[in-house]
């Protein structure tokens, strides 16, 4: 239930251990007004210092207020510890310019090259209104009420400037971000997550997850780019194939997570060994294969999603899967190329719809209590 502080050198939430529940949001930008905008910031980066850190929205409180007025927290969190709630903020393509080609807020020379649209992925089956956004908080917590009640009151302080375009819940993380974590299981009975970027990985970080200097803008030094993908699991049909069939296609055995042919859930996959009828023991279009550094140019994602059920989907099936979120320097070296190649060949892809994107760019942590959520872009 501790708290994990909100300033520091990177925002939070990113190699945080993660935490096992979500609510992640896109809000849309309902106004041209730069001021009133930046001036939201201002209240959120204060709202969200003090809620990371178990207290109430506002500094009155859900309950020491005046009668007549609404309370400046809205309460359901009153009594719960900080839960290890973490909140996480980043500005999508559309902040910079909108989808009329608009540069509401003059910032469209300051968006950086690596927050280029994702290109259409083959399979995808993508549904605007849950997709992209202007702005998105990512709040991790270990209480579900914690992260939702976070989200909910930078909404209710967002009103007239920013209206929610979608959100998200999540619960059973997907991935383990520290080698201090046991690795989790996603909704197809597999661990997932092992073979991910991790905290202690320091040098490999700064390679593949924090933007450099000089890598684009300023303003982004020492961020990172997420790209989320609302993954539509299709969990009966997953149910009737062999188990065999399963580990086929991810690679990997379903009890102790081992690559193909090792016996440790640690162990490196060997791609080049074959098995007792002469096939490679890790098949050609295995999903471990397909997104092993080895087949993608070294690239590497810090994968932190969560898993969903948003209840059945009225004809007999769960409305379930993986809220895919990954970091990365550069989505154009990391994320893209590897979705490219697993969207054309994956042996899941008979199993897996993606039907939501999103892609933002984080900037580094807040430092001090006078700074605020994007103080170097505006
Ligand atoms: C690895 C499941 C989507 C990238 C894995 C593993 C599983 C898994 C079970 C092995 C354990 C591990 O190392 O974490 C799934 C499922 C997905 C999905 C069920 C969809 C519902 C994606 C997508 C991407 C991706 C969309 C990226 C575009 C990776 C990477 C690895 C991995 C990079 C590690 C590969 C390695 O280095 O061995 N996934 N995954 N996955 N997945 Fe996925």
């Amino acid at each position: 239930g501790a708290a994990i502080p909100f300033y520091g050198e990177h925002q939070a939430g990113i190699v945080t251990p993660a935490q096992d529940r979500l609510h992640f949001v896109a809000f849309d930008v309902i106004t041209d007004k730069k001021e009133d905008l930046v001036e939201l910031l201002q209240k959120w980066t204060m709202a969200a210092a003090r809620m990371t850190a178990g207290k109430d929205a506002g500094s009155i409180g859900a309950v020491n207020g005046a009668p007549e007025a609404a309370p400046d927290d809205t309460g359901e969190a009153l009594g719960l510890p900080p839960s290890g709630l973490t909140l996480t903020i980043g500005f999508g393509p559309t902040l910079f310019r909108d989808a009329e080609g608009r540069d509401r807020f003059g910032i469209a020379d300051k968006r950086p090259p690596a927050l280029a649209d994702l290109p259409r992925f083959a399979k995808d089956a993508l549904k605007p209104e849950i997709s992209g956004g202007d702005l998105c908080v990512q709040a991790c917590a270990h209480d579900p009420q914690v992260a939702v009640h976070a989200v909910r009151n930078l909404a209710r302080i967002g009103f007239g400037v920013v209206s929610v375009r979608w959100s998200q819940l999540g619960f059973g993380r997907t991935s383990s971000t520290s080698r201090s974590q046991t690795t989790a299981r996603n909704l197809f009975g597999f661990k997932d997550g092992t073979a991910n970027l991790k905290a202690e990985d320091t040098k490999l970080l700064q390679e593949q997850l924090w933007v450099q200097p000089g890598d684009g803008p300023d303003w982004m030094t020492g961020g990172s780019y997420v790209v989320t993908r609302k993954i539509r699991m299709l969990i009966e049909t997953w149910d009737r194939t062999s188990l065999g069939e399963q580990e086929t296609i991810i690679g990997r055995d379903k009890g102790e997570g081992a690559p193909l042919g090792k016996s440790k859930e640690f162990d490196e996959p060997v791609f080049a060994a074959v098995g007792s009828d002469g096939e490679p023991a890790i098949a050609m279009d295995s999903h471990v294969r397909l997104a092993h550094p080895d087949f993608n140019n070294g690239a590497r994602l810090l994968r932190r999603g969560y898993n969903f059920v948003d209840g059945s989907d009225g004809l007999g099936r769960l409305d379930a899967g993986l809220f895919f979120i990954a970091y990365q320097r550069d989505p154009r070296k990391q994320f893209v190329p590897m979705q490219t190649q697993l969207a054309r060949q994956d042996a899941l892809n008979e199993y897996i719809r993606h039907v939501s994107s999103g892609l933002f760019a984080c900037p580094s942590g807040i430092k001090a209590a006078d700074d605020y959520w994007g103080r170097a872009l505006f």
